[in-house]
């Protein structure tokens, strides 16, 4: 094969951040903003990328370089370091070109850098004939997650390959799709405030450091309503779920990575009758997330908006990586 193009889409985390870094498990859905990767077999032994929704406009780098040098720009760095890692792992090489776009802004927090990885290892190898399971393309792509980041549970990966919704454990432990889980009734708001999640990462351990035994406490209690949620979703309960993300939330509270903006659009989404409402994914800025039902969306919109929030309209469990 000589051109191939393949999506993978955005997530959001619904139960169980920061815990799920510490062994425990997580839900998170895959949404309909998707990244595509368009893929091209060149004879010339180099890689050449654009993407114009990063800046990254004719950028080239020659297969043997692949992987060396510090300053690789941020756009092109989870690309590049997936490319490598195929390449390295199935001893192979090709030149190539590449072009990729995304249909959700990077700033959201939707894990555009995990969508971006699956796609390349996953149009990699479609055109490259290497067949791979779901968990040695997991694998691959968490590999390239740690060896660029350093921290990171490896759930955004499994929304972005298995698509759905999952149930997730720490570093692709447990995998679990969750088959029955209809959409969710949610409404998603962008506080405004782009999140540095590794920042936020070590920020939580810091906290663990000095605090480890009342901060594994909270972890345990976030992995039991995590489980609750599991349940209650899969049953169609969203007046449980809602008040499992309120218990969700305080306990993220307690880790010190809420903010005022994200705390402002959670309490206006709650009073204007949201089931329940948290923040969704590392904290410190992106996005919060409010379940509801069909009679009280419009008004949580509403006072989102009024909160000056941006709603975003997603719809969860889309479909995982795939080829166009
Ligand atoms: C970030 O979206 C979620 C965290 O749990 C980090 C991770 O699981 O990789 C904070």
């Amino acid at each position: 094969m000589k051109e191939v193009e393949v999506s993978a889409p955005g997530k959001l985390m619904l139960f169980g951040e920061h815990a799920v870094v510490y062994n425990r498990p997580c839900l998170v859905t895959a949404v309909d903003q998707r990244m595509m990767v368009a893929m091209e077999i060149s004879a010339r032994q180099v890689i050449e990328i654009e993407a114009p929704g990063v800046g990254i406009r004719n950028y080239r780098r020659k297969v043997k370089d692949l992987g060396k040098g510090t300053n690789i720009p941020k756009g092109v760095r989870f690309l590049e370091r997936a490319i490598k890692n195929f390449f390295d792992q199935y001893q192979v090489e090709s030149g190539l070109k590449i072009k990729t776009k995304s249909e959700f802004s990077s700033q959201f927090g939707f894990g555009s850098s995990s969508a971006v990885t699956a796609a390349t290892l996953e149009g990699l190898s479609i055109l490259l004939g290497i067949n791979l399971s779901k968990k040695e393309l997991f694998n691959l792509a968490y590999k390239t997650v740690l060896d660029l980041q350093g921290v990171g549970s490896g759930f955004d990966l499994a929304a972005a390959i298995w698509g759905g919704t999952v149930y997730f454990v720490t570093g692709g432990k447990r995998i679990i799709p969750l088959k029955k889980m209809g959409k969710l009734p949610l409404v998603i708001g962008y506080s405004g405030v782009k999140a540095e999640t590794p920042t936020l990462v070590r920020q939580v351990e810091s906290l663990y450091l000095r605090y480890p035994r009342l901060v594994e406490g909270i972890f345990d209690h976030i992995s039991l309503l995590t489980r609750e949620a599991k349940k209650a979703l899969v049953e169609g309960n969203f007046k449980k779920g809602g008040e499992l993300m309120n218990l969700n939330q305080g306990l993220l509270e307690s880790l010190g990575v809420n903010t005022k903006k994200l705390a402002a659009l959670i309490f206006a989404a709650r009073e204007a009758g949201a089931y329940g409402a948290k923040l969704s994914g590392a904290g410190g800025g992106d996005c919060m997330i409010a379940l509801v039902n069909k009679e009280t969306k419009p008004a949580v919109e509403r006072a989102i908006g009024k909160s000056k929030g941006l709603v975003i309209k997603v719809q969860t469990g889309a479909e995982g990586v795939r080829r166009e």
